[in-house]
């Protein structure tokens, strides 16, 4: 069946960001790296009405703004537990802190924590502080769709078990190479996840970061059913596939 959003309505900020506006009329973030982000368009940089913000992991490219927003938003902040009791150190007030594998429910989603492979060092002042290891999330909303955030992450073949298990509607995957997995793994990726509906996402922001979309389409052509959705900074994406202009 095609991939349908229904009111969920889902914005690119640029990197790893996403924001999402619930079926439930919630705003979520997933890793706000907004105002120091290049790709980040100026009216995102500054969000209001905030409800929850999602961390996968703590290197700055993620954990951009969020002590700000979580304070100007009083929103709980949702990380794995080292991270999150780094974060209430720093002043958050709602850090929820869980881990891989379980699942909790923030600003009406459920939220299941998965597996990357990734580091996760928190760069503190001179000092890299233990952070826990680097996550994913899969999100499910009020309306049954969910969404998989793959975090910073090499392709695993454990994907193929978010795949059976959480039957992902869409996955956010990066694709940028250098700091995580390129184009080629992330083909890989797809197959073992069986997700139909693919965004890809931390390319371009920086030069290193190479992969891109196009190649990507090309090493998934024989993939039945499969649409990758190539989003642009800015830009909404909700129901069946359709991209709103920037809202
Ligand atoms: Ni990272
Ligand atoms: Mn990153």
């Amino acid at each position: 069946m095609a991939t349908d959003l229904g009111n969920l309505e889902l914005t690119f900020c640029g990197h790893a960001a996403f924001s999402i506006k619930t079926p439930g009329g919630k705003r979520v973030l997933i890793d706000p790296f907004l105002s120091r982000n290049p790709a980040c368009p100026e009216h995102l940089k500054d969000p209001k009405g905030v409800d929850a913000i999602f961390i996968t992991h703590a290197h700055g490219d993620h954990l951009g703004d969020v002590i700000r927003i979580a304070a100007e938003n009083d929103a709980p902040c949702v990380a794995i537990v080292e991270t999150a009791d780094w974060l209430e150190k720093k002043g958050v007030k709602n850090a929820v802190g869980f881990n891989k594998g379980g699942s909790t429910n923030v600003a009406g989603v459920k939220a299941t924590m998965t597996h990357a492979v990734h580091s996760n060092g928190i760069s503190d002042g001179d000092r890299i502080i233990y952070g826990g290891e680097a996550a994913g999330y899969v999100l499910q909303f009020e309306n049954g769709v969910k969404i998989y955030h793959a975090g910073d992450t090499a392709v695993f073949s454990d994907m193929k078990i978010i795949g059976d298990l959480y039957e992902p509607d869409v996955a956010l995957l990066p694709i940028g190479d250098y700091y995580t997995m390129g184009p080629h793994e992330g083909a890989n990726a797809i197959r073992l996840l069986g997700v139909k509906t693919v965004v890809p996402m931390h390319y371009g922001t920086f030069p290193v970061l190479t992969g891109t979309p196009a190649r990507l389409r090309e090493l998934t052509k024989d993939v039945e059913g499969l649409q990758i959705v190539d989003m642009k900074p800015g830009e909404v994406l909700t129901g069946a596939l359709r991209k709103l202009a920037a809202v």
